[in-house]
Parts: C-alpha cells; sequence; structure tokens
C-alpha cells in the first residue's frame, strides 16, 4: 500500500484525496490545508484521515512514501522541494512551477534522491487523447499542418498566474506529447481586464518543428465552457471535443487534394471546391475511462517500479519554459520569441 499524502484540499484535491485513498494499492493518511474549512470537509467525508494546517506533519512523517500537491502555483515549488528533501516522491499539479529555475531545481533534486516527480498533465492521461496520439503515430492524418485548441470557461479566476498558465499548460502538454516536439518560438497577446497583471485571456500561437502551428486560445472570461482541438493534417482531420462524454474523437476523411493532374489549374472557386475531398466522419468508439485514476494509477506504477512518468519532472520543466516564453512574448507586444531549450 503506497500512502500517499495530499496537500491543498480546494477545487482539485479531494479529486486526488479520492483516487488515491481507494484502499485498493494506496491509501492517503494526511490532508494539508491552510483552510480550516477545508480540513473540515475533508474530515466529514474521511474520518479516518488526518489531517493539518502544516505541511510538516506529512512531510516528516516516516510512514509516507509519496506527496501530492494541490495547491496554488505559487505555493509548488516550495512544497515539493520540502517533500522531495525527505526522501518523498512527488506528484505535483500543474503547472508544475511558478518559473524555470524552479522547475529546473526540482527536476535535479528529484535526479539527486532518486525520487519520482510527476506533474499532473491530466489530458495526456486522457483515453481520448491516448487514441489520437496513437492514430497521429500511425501517419493517419499525414503530416500535421496545424492544432488549434480552445480552453474556456467563466471562472475560476485565478490571482497568482494568468490564464495561459493556469488553462494552456494543459494544450501545451497535450500538443507535444502529440507532436512528440516541443516549440521552438511563441507568438502571443493577452489582456487583464480583471485581474490586474495576469491576463484574463490568451491567444498564443507557438510553432513546432516541420512548420507546424499549435494555436491556443485560453481564457477564464468567456460564456462557454469549452474544451475543443482540431488537428489539421494533409490526409485527414480530427477533432477532440473533451466535453463529449459519449463521442470526443471525430475523424474527418476531408482533404485538398494534393494530387491534382499537371492540367488542373485552380483559377476559380469552382475549380477549387473540385480539389477538396470531403468524405465520411468516423467517430472511434473510446471508453470514457477516468484520467485521473489513469493518472494516479500510472504515479503509483511508477513509484512500485521506479519508472520514469510520461509526464516527469523534464516535461513539466519543458511546459514551464513556453509559458515564460509566451508571457516574454505578450509583454513584447506579441513579438515571436524563442522557446529555448524546450525539449526535455
Ligand atoms: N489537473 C486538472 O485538471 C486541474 C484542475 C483544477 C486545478 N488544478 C491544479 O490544482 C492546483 C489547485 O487548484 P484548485 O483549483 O484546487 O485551487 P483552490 O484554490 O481551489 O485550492 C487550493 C487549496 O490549497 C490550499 N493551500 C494554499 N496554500 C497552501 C499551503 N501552502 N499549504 C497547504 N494548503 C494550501 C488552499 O487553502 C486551498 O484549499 C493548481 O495547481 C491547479 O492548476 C488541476
Amino acid at each position: 500500500m503506497v500512502r500517499v499524502a495530499v496537500i491543498g484540499a480546494g477545487h482539485w484535491g479531494p479529486n486526488l484525496i479520492a483516487n488515491f485513498h481507494d484502499r485498493r494499492r494506496s491509501e492517503v493518511p494526511w490532508v494539508i490545508d491552510v483552510d480550516e474549512h477545508r480540513r473540515d470537509a475533508v474530515t466529514r467525508r474521511f474520518p479516518e484521515i488526518a489531517v493539518s494546517y502544516d505541511p510538516r506533519n506529512a512531510i516528516e512523517d516516516a510512514t509516507v512514501d509519496a506527496v501530492a500537491i494541490a495547491t496554488p502555483t505559487a505555493t509548488h515549488y516550495e512544497l515539493a522541494r520540502a517533500a522531495l528533501e525527505n526522501g518523498k516522491h512527488v506528484l505535483v499539479e500543474k503547472p508544475m512551477a511558478a518559473t524555470i529555475r524552479d522547475a529546473e531545481a526540482l527536476c535535479e533534486l528529484a535526479e539527486q534522491t532518486g525520487r519520482i516527480l510527476m506533474v499532473g498533465h491530466i489530458f495526456v492521461y486522457n483515453s481520448a487523447s491516448q487514441y489520437a496520439k496513437r492514430y497521429l503515430a500511425d501517419g493517419e492524418l499525414g503530416r500535421v499542418y496545424y492544432v488549434s485548441m480552445t480552453r474556456t470557461n467563466l471562472g475560476p479566476i485565478r490571482i497568482d498566474v494568468n490564464a495561459a498558465w493556469d488553462l494552456a499548460s494543459h494544450d501545451i502538454a497535450l500538443a507535444s506529447y502529440w507532436l512528440d516536439a516541443w516549440p521552438e518560438s511563441v507568438s502571443a497577446v493577452g489582456h487583464d481586464w480583471i485581474n490586474p497583471g495576469q491576463e484574463d485571456a490568451v491567444f498564443a500561437t507557438l510553432r513546432y518543428p516541420g512548420q507546424v502551428l499549435v494555436h491556443l486560445h485560453a481564457s477564464w472570461l468567456h460564456p462557454h465552457k469549452t474544451r475543443e482541438i482540431a488537428v489539421v493534417g494533409e490526409k485527414r482531420m480530427l477533432t477532440f471535443d473533451d466535453m463529449s462524454l459519449t463521442e470526443p474523437l471525430r475523424i474527418y476523411d476531408k482533404q485538398v487534394a494534393s494530387e491534382r493532374s499537371p492540367s488542373t489549374f485552380v483559377d476559380s472557386l469552382a475549380t477549387f471546391r473540385m480539389s477538396v475531398r470531403e468524405g465520411d466522419i468516423q467517430i472511434p468508439r473510446v471508453t470514457a475511462g477516468q484520467p485521473l485514476r489513469n493518472e494516479c494509477d500510472h504515479f503509483l506504477d511508477c513509484v512500485e517500479r521506479g519508472e520514469t512518468p510520461l509526464t516527469d519532472g523534464r516535461e513539466g520543466l519543458a511546459v514551464v519554459r513556453v509559458l515564460e516564453a509566451i508571457d516574454r512574448s505578450m509583454r513584447a507586444g506579441g513579438t515571436e520569441v524563442s522557446v529555448e531549450g524546450a525539449t526535455p
């Protein structure tokens, strides 16, 4: 039984508690939260779990194997560092840390101590996105031209990070997982209407190797909750709607005909239409599954077998490098900036 202490029992922490405390292969001995109301809520649901406001109680407990951190981003570094220094394995929520320097320091510490450091990039553990990954890897879409990713909702509004760090961190991790590559440069604009200093909406374009473009729209100031992705390939196109429980993926047999006879000259709208192929739409049967269950199981597998997580510290660091580049570009009025050392 792996003993996983959870730090942070706000909106997301209780999901980690429920998954790690199923007593199949793990249990939660401690939940830490600075807010008394959050601790009381945990005690009402799980009276057997010890609670405290002080992380040291869990981090210094020799019977604790691992720590899962679901506190605001600004606190991730200190908590993860203390846990690693005390020999604990760490699952830290996204984004891994608030700066490249802090994320690098955590990676180095995990490497020195030989502990598992994993980042909660949950979309990598989603069965629909894993299906899409295989589909892309098999070359079914052909060469990928671009990916468009929209992640919006009205709230929750963060005060310690902007909408890119909070929301687009998922998309950067997912796009890089799908494309098996990291962006070389970024241009982004955003604005802080509600929350001074932290952009409420961010529009970013990431250039990946091979002339692949990824466009991100991340906003907590939007009337609709949207989690929509389109991947446009040379042979086919794919959409992933994470709001659809039953049919999240669609594969469109649509393309612009690439092999025109030399005599075909596209000189009018009508001729152009003829070169567009509109085939069937497939809806792959993807079991809904539980991405967080998959993520927690993967963390436990890595702890038990000493394996490197799919979303390890280096992957989390690469996402933070892209997020810092987005911030640099926004501060420079949308200028394209390079993402240094993004490849994990
Ligand atoms: N993977 C996902 O899909 C997903 C979804 C939501 C949030 N998150 C991530 O989870 C983290 C928490 O987000 P949230 O929405 O639960 O935030 P939240 O504000 O609802 O909860 C954070 C909790 O941490 C507590 N806390 C703050 N500082 C602390 C400290 N130093 N020690 C102990 N407790 C402390 C707060 O009292 C609060 O209860 C963030 O990193 C966020 O990005 C991930």
